[in-house]
């Protein structure tokens, strides 16, 4: 059986915001499927990762994200679009003055939860599941490198998006903290049907948890 496509690009030119850097991309992509992004430092992987939360404008063909159409997305649906979204960066980007807690609360009193006790057991649960239980009421800069990417993997979880778009997320971790990270994502993918786009210039991950890859190599997308 098919299973859902979340994701159709098809003769995509990606800009960076200023210039087309990559033309003719295809892309379809499934629920639970896990690809990888590879290529040289410049070779355009932020810049398609940006396109597909509708950061960067489409330069030309078609793609289509969760039901949205990214060559006439309006203004009003992007932040519909990055709600259905879970966004991870290399840099974290947490309130760092902010407890945990606080910083997931956030996320969920943007995207519409009211009641107190239901943000609380949400957020109880999502570090349950990333390990972090202890440190919910812990001020984000006191956390490791591993622990903050852990908090940033919770808060793109809460609001179980379809979609994860993470670039480079273990680009500033040791390999055995970068190990938990992968097996945390791929657990994602596999028991909520979470696809996974994910950014990245670590070999070594890719050989360990081995998945689809495709591979920027001057101007074009190919699959590896
Ligand atoms: N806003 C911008 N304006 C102009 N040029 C940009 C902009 N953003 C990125 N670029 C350029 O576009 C190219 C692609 O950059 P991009 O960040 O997408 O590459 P990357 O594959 O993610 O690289 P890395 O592996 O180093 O993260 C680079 O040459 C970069 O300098
Ligand atoms: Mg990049």
């Amino acid at each position: 059986m098919l299973t859902e496509r979340l994701l159709n690009i098809e003769s995509a030119g990606i800009s960076n915001g200023a210039d087309l850097i990559l033309d003719n991309v295809d892309l379809h992509l499934h629920e639970a499927e896990f690809c990888y992004l590879v290529g040289k430092t410049g070779s355009g992987k932020t810049s398609f990762i940006r396109t597909l939360y509708a950061e960067n404008k489409l330069h030309s063909g078609t793609a289509n994200i969760l039901g949205y159409d990214l060559s006439s997305i309006s203004r009003k649906e992007i932040p519909q679009l990055r709600r259905k979204l879970g966004m991870i960066f290399q840099s974290f980007q947490l309130f760092p003055e902010w407890t945990v807690a606080r910083n997931l609360a956030y996320v969920l009193s943007v995207t519409g939860w009211k009641d107190k006790e239901e943000i609380r057991a949400r957020i109880e649960e999502l570090l349950m599941m990333v390990g972090l239980t202890s440190k919910i009421n812990e001020k984000v800069f006191l956390l490791s490198g591993g622990e903050k990417q852990r908090v940033a993997i919770a808060r793109a979880l809460l609001n179980e998006p379809k979609i994860i778009l993470a670039d480079e997320p273990t680009g500033n971790l040791d390999a055995e903290t970068s190990d938990d990270i992968l097996l945390l994502l791929r657990d994602v993918a596999i028991n909520n049907g979470t696809s996974i786009i994910l950014a990245t210039h670590d070999q070594r991950v890719i050989e360990k948890f081995p998945a689809r890859t495709l591979k920027f190599i001057d101007g074009s997308v190919v699959e590896a």
